[in-house]
Protein backbone atom coordinates (compact mmCIF):
# COMPACT_ATOMS: atom_id res chain seq x y z
CA UNK A 1 0.00 0.00 0.00
CA UNK A 2 1.19 3.81 -1.20
CA UNK A 3 2.19 5.08 2.63
CA UNK A 4 0.05 8.43 1.66
CA UNK A 5 -2.96 6.49 0.92
CA UNK A 6 -4.67 4.20 3.05
CA UNK A 7 -6.94 2.73 0.14
CA UNK A 8 -6.18 -0.73 -1.09
CA UNK A 9 -4.18 -0.83 -4.60
CA UNK A 10 -5.92 -2.12 -7.35
CA UNK A 11 -5.00 -1.84 -11.04
CA UNK A 12 -8.00 -2.18 -14.14
CA UNK A 13 -6.15 -3.64 -16.68
CA UNK A 14 -8.16 -2.48 -19.87
CA UNK A 15 -10.32 0.85 -20.49
CA UNK A 16 -13.67 0.47 -19.17
CA UNK A 17 -16.40 3.59 -18.77
CA UNK A 18 -14.94 5.91 -16.58
CA UNK A 19 -17.99 6.25 -14.17
CA UNK A 20 -16.80 2.55 -12.86
CA UNK A 21 -13.65 4.11 -12.27
CA UNK A 22 -14.84 6.88 -10.65
CA UNK A 23 -16.83 4.42 -8.46
CA UNK A 24 -13.74 2.54 -7.79
CA UNK A 25 -11.78 5.08 -7.02
CA UNK A 26 -14.14 6.44 -3.52
CA UNK A 27 -12.66 2.63 -1.67
CA UNK A 28 -9.30 1.68 -4.10
CA UNK A 29 -6.12 3.93 -4.97
CA UNK A 30 -6.72 3.09 -8.96
CA UNK A 31 -3.97 2.11 -11.18
CA UNK A 32 -5.75 2.75 -14.58
CA UNK A 33 -4.97 2.09 -18.22
CA UNK A 34 -6.95 4.22 -20.13
CA UNK A 35 -4.70 4.57 -23.01
CA UNK A 36 -5.66 0.71 -23.18
CA UNK A 37 -2.19 -1.04 -23.98
CA UNK A 38 -2.18 -4.42 -24.24
CA UNK A 39 -0.31 -5.01 -21.04
CA UNK A 40 0.85 -8.59 -21.66
CA UNK A 41 2.54 -10.95 -18.90
CA UNK A 42 5.39 -8.62 -18.55
CA UNK A 43 3.06 -5.58 -17.94
CA UNK A 44 1.05 -7.41 -15.69
CA UNK A 45 3.62 -8.42 -13.50
CA UNK A 46 5.10 -5.19 -13.57
CA UNK A 47 1.13 -3.57 -12.69
CA UNK A 48 0.66 -5.75 -10.24
CA UNK A 49 3.66 -6.31 -7.84
CA UNK A 50 2.10 -3.85 -5.62
CA UNK A 51 -2.07 -4.43 -6.38
CA UNK A 52 -4.19 -6.11 -4.17
CA UNK A 53 -7.20 -6.75 -7.01
CA UNK A 54 -7.59 -6.70 -10.55
CA UNK A 55 -9.92 -6.07 -13.33
CA UNK A 56 -8.67 -7.92 -15.98
CA UNK A 57 -10.28 -9.08 -19.53
CA UNK A 58 -10.06 -11.57 -22.38
CA UNK A 59 -6.83 -10.30 -23.89
CA UNK A 60 -5.03 -9.90 -19.97
CA UNK A 61 -2.47 -13.79 -19.50
CA UNK A 62 -3.11 -14.04 -15.39
CA UNK A 63 -0.50 -16.79 -15.81
CA UNK A 64 1.05 -18.42 -13.55
CA UNK A 65 4.34 -16.28 -13.26
CA UNK A 66 2.14 -13.38 -12.89
CA UNK A 67 0.49 -14.80 -10.11
CA UNK A 68 3.69 -15.39 -8.73
CA UNK A 69 4.80 -11.69 -9.27
CA UNK A 70 2.10 -10.25 -7.36
CA UNK A 71 2.55 -11.40 -3.70
CA UNK A 72 -0.18 -9.06 -2.20
CA UNK A 73 -3.27 -10.08 -4.71
CA UNK A 74 -5.98 -10.86 -3.15
CA UNK A 75 -8.78 -10.95 -6.38
CA UNK A 76 -8.21 -11.39 -10.10
CA UNK A 77 -11.89 -10.05 -11.54
CA UNK A 78 -12.71 -10.95 -15.22
CA UNK A 79 -14.46 -8.45 -17.00
CA UNK A 80 -16.07 -11.88 -19.20
CA UNK A 81 -17.84 -14.96 -18.63
CA UNK A 82 -15.09 -16.66 -20.15
CA UNK A 83 -11.76 -17.27 -17.88
CA UNK A 84 -9.38 -19.22 -20.36
CA UNK A 85 -7.13 -16.44 -20.00
CA UNK A 86 -6.67 -16.98 -16.26
CA UNK A 87 -4.57 -19.99 -14.26
CA UNK A 88 -7.37 -20.82 -12.32
CA UNK A 89 -4.94 -23.48 -10.39
CA UNK A 90 -2.32 -20.98 -9.70
CA UNK A 91 -4.75 -18.31 -8.41
CA UNK A 92 -6.33 -21.37 -5.98
CA UNK A 93 -2.41 -22.24 -5.00
CA UNK A 94 -1.74 -18.41 -4.49
CA UNK A 95 -5.01 -18.28 -2.29
CA UNK A 96 -6.54 -15.81 -5.13
CA UNK A 97 -9.91 -15.66 -5.49
CA UNK A 98 -10.98 -15.25 -9.27
CA UNK A 99 -14.19 -14.47 -10.43
CA UNK A 100 -16.21 -13.89 -14.14
CA UNK A 101 -19.81 -12.17 -15.06
CA UNK A 102 -21.77 -15.05 -15.72
CA UNK A 103 -25.49 -14.17 -17.03
CA UNK A 104 -25.69 -10.41 -18.13
CA UNK A 105 -24.07 -11.17 -21.37
CA UNK A 106 -26.25 -13.70 -22.81
CA UNK A 107 -28.97 -12.29 -24.65
CA UNK A 108 -26.59 -9.81 -26.30
CA UNK A 109 -24.21 -12.87 -27.51
CA UNK A 110 -27.13 -14.89 -28.46
CA UNK A 111 -28.10 -11.75 -30.52
CA UNK A 112 -24.76 -11.53 -32.15
CA UNK A 113 -24.59 -15.07 -33.03
CA UNK A 114 -28.42 -14.89 -34.89
CA UNK A 115 -26.78 -11.97 -36.80
CA UNK A 116 -23.48 -14.02 -37.75
CA UNK A 117 -25.97 -16.87 -38.76
CA UNK A 118 -28.49 -14.70 -41.14
CA UNK A 119 -25.61 -12.88 -42.41
CA UNK A 120 -23.78 -16.15 -43.37
CA UNK A 121 -27.17 -17.88 -44.46
CA UNK A 122 -27.86 -14.85 -46.98
CA UNK A 123 -24.59 -13.83 -47.75
CA UNK A 124 -25.48 -10.13 -46.42
CA UNK A 125 -21.52 -8.67 -46.26
CA UNK A 126 -20.23 -10.01 -49.57
CA UNK A 127 -23.84 -9.22 -51.24
CA UNK A 128 -23.03 -5.69 -49.55
CA UNK A 129 -19.10 -5.56 -50.66
CA UNK A 130 -20.52 -5.82 -54.62
CA UNK A 131 -23.16 -3.41 -54.60
CA UNK A 132 -20.43 -0.86 -52.73
CA UNK A 133 -18.24 -2.00 -55.41
CA UNK A 134 -21.26 -0.59 -57.68
CA UNK A 135 -21.71 -4.27 -59.80
CA UNK A 136 -25.13 -4.27 -59.27
CA UNK A 137 -26.81 -3.93 -62.78
CA UNK A 138 -30.39 -4.86 -61.59
CA UNK A 139 -32.61 -7.46 -59.98
CA UNK A 140 -32.02 -11.31 -61.68
CA UNK A 141 -33.59 -14.34 -60.63
CA UNK A 142 -30.73 -16.20 -59.66
CA UNK A 143 -28.62 -13.85 -57.81
CA UNK A 144 -27.21 -14.01 -54.42
CA UNK A 145 -29.23 -17.58 -53.80
CA UNK A 146 -28.73 -17.89 -50.57
CA UNK A 147 -30.00 -20.64 -47.56
CA UNK A 148 -33.12 -20.65 -45.94
CA UNK A 149 -33.11 -20.25 -41.92
CA UNK A 150 -36.79 -21.00 -41.49
CA UNK A 151 -37.30 -24.63 -40.81
CA UNK A 152 -33.85 -25.87 -40.99
CA UNK A 153 -32.12 -27.98 -38.03
CA UNK A 154 -29.79 -25.47 -35.45
CA UNK A 155 -27.46 -27.72 -33.85
CA UNK A 156 -26.28 -26.05 -30.54
CA UNK A 157 -22.98 -27.69 -28.94
CA UNK A 158 -22.37 -26.24 -25.60
CA UNK A 159 -26.07 -25.92 -24.48
CA UNK A 160 -25.34 -23.19 -21.23
CA UNK A 161 -27.09 -20.14 -20.87
CA UNK A 162 -26.18 -18.51 -24.04
CA UNK A 163 -26.64 -21.74 -25.78
CA UNK A 164 -30.28 -21.67 -24.30
CA UNK A 165 -30.70 -17.87 -25.31
CA UNK A 166 -30.03 -19.12 -29.20
CA UNK A 167 -32.20 -22.01 -29.20
CA UNK A 168 -35.12 -19.51 -27.97
CA UNK A 169 -34.50 -17.34 -30.84
CA UNK A 170 -34.62 -20.62 -33.32
CA UNK A 171 -38.47 -21.06 -32.49
CA UNK A 172 -39.64 -17.84 -34.62
CA UNK A 173 -38.00 -19.31 -36.92
CA UNK A 174 -39.73 -23.06 -36.54
CA UNK A 175 -36.14 -24.55 -36.55
CA UNK A 176 -35.70 -27.69 -35.35
CA UNK A 177 -32.99 -27.57 -32.83
CA UNK A 178 -30.28 -30.18 -31.74
CA UNK A 179 -27.89 -30.02 -28.62
CA UNK A 180 -24.79 -31.59 -27.37
CA UNK A 181 -24.06 -30.92 -23.74
CA UNK A 182 -21.62 -33.01 -21.40
CA UNK A 183 -25.42 -32.83 -19.32
CA UNK A 184 -28.84 -32.98 -20.46
CA UNK A 185 -31.05 -29.58 -19.82
CA UNK A 186 -33.89 -30.69 -17.23
CA UNK A 187 -36.84 -31.92 -19.07
CA UNK A 188 -38.50 -28.20 -18.36
CA UNK A 189 -35.89 -26.13 -19.66
CA UNK A 190 -35.09 -28.60 -23.29
CA UNK A 191 -39.22 -27.86 -23.50
CA UNK A 192 -38.56 -24.07 -23.10
CA UNK A 193 -36.52 -24.04 -25.71
CA UNK A 194 -37.63 -27.11 -27.66
CA UNK A 195 -34.54 -28.77 -28.28
CA UNK A 196 -33.34 -32.36 -28.27
CA UNK A 197 -30.14 -34.11 -26.83
CA UNK A 198 -28.16 -35.68 -29.26
CA UNK A 199 -24.83 -37.50 -29.64
CA UNK A 200 -21.82 -35.23 -31.01
CA UNK A 201 -22.17 -37.51 -34.21
CA UNK A 202 -25.54 -37.03 -34.83
CA UNK A 203 -25.35 -32.95 -34.35
CA UNK A 204 -22.64 -32.76 -36.56
CA UNK A 205 -24.19 -34.96 -39.26
CA UNK A 206 -27.81 -32.84 -39.06
CA UNK A 207 -26.89 -29.51 -38.30
CA UNK A 208 -27.78 -27.20 -41.26
CA UNK A 209 -26.50 -24.56 -38.75
CA UNK A 210 -24.03 -25.32 -36.67
CA UNK A 211 -23.50 -22.93 -33.49
CA UNK A 212 -20.69 -23.48 -31.10
CA UNK A 213 -21.01 -22.51 -27.65
CA UNK A 214 -18.49 -24.36 -25.63
CA UNK A 215 -16.10 -22.70 -22.86
CA UNK A 216 -12.38 -22.71 -24.52
CA UNK A 217 -10.14 -25.56 -22.38
CA UNK A 218 -7.54 -28.36 -22.79
CA UNK A 219 -10.54 -30.75 -22.97
CA UNK A 220 -12.25 -28.56 -26.04
CA UNK A 221 -9.16 -27.08 -27.97
CA UNK A 222 -10.01 -28.33 -31.84
CA UNK A 223 -13.73 -29.70 -30.89
CA UNK A 224 -14.38 -28.94 -34.38
CA UNK A 225 -11.24 -30.02 -36.65
CA UNK A 226 -10.99 -31.68 -40.16
CA UNK A 227 -12.64 -34.94 -39.03
CA UNK A 228 -15.80 -32.87 -37.31
CA UNK A 229 -15.92 -30.53 -40.31
CA UNK A 230 -15.86 -33.84 -42.90
CA UNK A 231 -18.84 -35.33 -41.19
CA UNK A 232 -21.02 -31.91 -41.53
CA UNK A 233 -23.55 -31.35 -44.70
CA UNK A 234 -21.39 -29.75 -47.39
CA UNK A 235 -24.86 -27.08 -47.34
CA UNK A 236 -24.19 -26.42 -43.67
CA UNK A 237 -22.92 -23.16 -41.80
CA UNK A 238 -20.51 -23.17 -39.03
CA UNK A 239 -21.13 -20.23 -36.06
CA UNK A 240 -18.25 -19.44 -33.80
CA UNK A 241 -18.99 -17.10 -31.02
CA UNK A 242 -17.46 -18.71 -28.05
CA UNK A 243 -13.57 -18.76 -28.55
CA UNK A 244 -10.90 -19.46 -30.94
CA UNK A 245 -9.16 -22.60 -30.26
CA UNK A 246 -12.21 -24.68 -30.58
CA UNK A 247 -12.38 -24.72 -33.83
CA UNK A 248 -9.30 -25.88 -36.13
CA UNK A 249 -9.04 -22.53 -38.63
CA UNK A 250 -6.52 -23.98 -40.94
CA UNK A 251 -8.85 -27.25 -41.21
CA UNK A 252 -12.27 -25.01 -41.37
CA UNK A 253 -10.52 -22.27 -44.13
CA UNK A 254 -9.48 -25.34 -46.49
CA UNK A 255 -13.51 -26.91 -45.87
CA UNK A 256 -14.59 -23.26 -46.99
CA UNK A 257 -12.45 -23.21 -49.64
CA UNK A 258 -13.28 -26.64 -50.97
CA UNK A 259 -16.91 -26.34 -50.48
CA UNK A 260 -16.96 -28.42 -48.17
CA UNK A 261 -18.95 -26.31 -46.06
CA UNK A 262 -21.14 -23.76 -47.59
CA UNK A 263 -20.33 -20.59 -45.13
CA UNK A 264 -19.16 -19.55 -41.87
CA UNK A 265 -19.73 -16.79 -39.04
CA UNK A 266 -16.86 -16.22 -36.82
CA UNK A 267 -16.60 -13.67 -34.10
CA UNK A 268 -13.49 -15.41 -32.37
CA UNK A 269 -10.17 -16.78 -34.06
CA UNK A 270 -7.12 -19.03 -32.49
CA UNK A 271 -4.64 -16.41 -31.84
CA UNK A 272 -6.31 -13.38 -32.15
CA UNK A 273 -6.53 -10.34 -32.74
CA UNK A 274 -4.55 -12.43 -35.62
CA UNK A 275 -6.72 -13.85 -37.93
CA UNK A 276 -5.67 -16.21 -40.12
CA UNK A 277 -5.00 -14.15 -43.61
CA UNK A 278 -7.09 -17.59 -45.56
CA UNK A 279 -10.39 -16.01 -44.32
CA UNK A 280 -9.89 -12.93 -45.57
CA UNK A 281 -9.46 -14.51 -48.88
CA UNK A 282 -12.96 -16.25 -48.81
CA UNK A 283 -16.32 -14.11 -49.82
CA UNK A 284 -18.01 -17.69 -48.29
CA UNK A 285 -17.17 -16.32 -44.20
CA UNK A 286 -18.86 -13.10 -41.97
CA UNK A 287 -15.44 -11.99 -39.47
CA UNK A 288 -16.21 -9.55 -36.66
CA UNK A 289 -14.11 -8.97 -33.88
CA UNK A 290 -14.91 -10.84 -30.82
CA UNK A 291 -17.62 -8.13 -30.37
CA UNK A 292 -20.21 -10.66 -28.91
CA UNK A 293 -21.55 -8.63 -26.05
CA UNK A 294 -20.45 -5.78 -27.49
CA UNK A 295 -23.56 -3.53 -27.05
CA UNK A 296 -22.88 -0.45 -24.30
CA UNK A 297 -25.86 -1.64 -21.67
CA UNK A 298 -23.71 -5.28 -21.89
CA UNK A 299 -20.42 -4.15 -21.53
CA UNK A 300 -21.41 -1.66 -18.75
CA UNK A 301 -23.12 -4.69 -16.73
CA UNK A 302 -20.31 -6.50 -17.67
CA UNK A 303 -17.66 -4.42 -16.03
CA UNK A 304 -20.28 -2.86 -12.87
CA UNK A 305 -20.20 -7.07 -12.36
CA UNK A 306 -16.69 -7.71 -12.34
CA UNK A 307 -16.65 -3.88 -10.18
CA UNK A 308 -18.78 -6.14 -7.31
CA UNK A 309 -17.10 -8.92 -7.72
CA UNK A 310 -13.82 -7.07 -7.00
CA UNK A 311 -15.64 -4.83 -3.76
CA UNK A 312 -16.80 -8.20 -1.85
CA UNK A 313 -13.64 -9.63 -2.40
CA UNK A 314 -11.35 -7.13 -0.79
CA UNK A 315 -14.38 -6.10 1.46
CA UNK A 316 -13.35 -9.93 3.29
CA UNK A 317 -17.53 -11.17 1.75
CA UNK A 318 -17.21 -13.98 -0.94
CA UNK A 319 -17.62 -12.31 -3.99
CA UNK A 320 -20.78 -13.57 -6.09
CA UNK A 321 -19.33 -14.85 -9.57
CA UNK A 322 -16.57 -17.32 -7.14
CA UNK A 323 -14.80 -19.84 -9.13
CA UNK A 324 -12.34 -21.25 -7.01
CA UNK A 325 -14.13 -20.97 -3.94
CA UNK A 326 -11.31 -23.00 -2.15
CA UNK A 327 -9.54 -19.52 -2.01
CA UNK A 328 -12.51 -17.81 -0.33
CA UNK A 329 -11.45 -18.33 3.66
C1 LIG B 1 -16.84 -13.36 -22.58
O1 LIG B 1 -17.53 -12.79 -21.74
O2 LIG B 1 -16.26 -14.42 -22.37
C2 LIG B 1 -16.74 -12.68 -23.91
O3 LIG B 1 -16.04 -13.43 -24.82
C3 LIG B 1 -16.14 -11.31 -23.74
O4 LIG B 1 -16.85 -10.48 -24.58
Amino acid sequence: MNPLSAKPRILVARKVFPEVLERLRERFEVDDNQADVILGVAGLKARLADKVGVLTAVADPVTAEVIDAAPSLKAVCNIAVGYNNIDLAACTRAGVMATNTPGVLDDTTADLAWALLMASARRLPAAERWLRKGDWRGWELIQWLGTDVHHATLGILGMGRIGQAVARRALGFDMQVLYHNRTPLPADREAACRAKLVDKATLLRESDFLMLLLPYSPATHHAVGAAELAMMKPTAHLINVARGGIVDDAALIAALRERRLRGAGLDVFEGEPTVNPGFLELENVVLTPHIGSSSRATRMAMVLRAADNLIAALSGQRPPDLLNPESFR
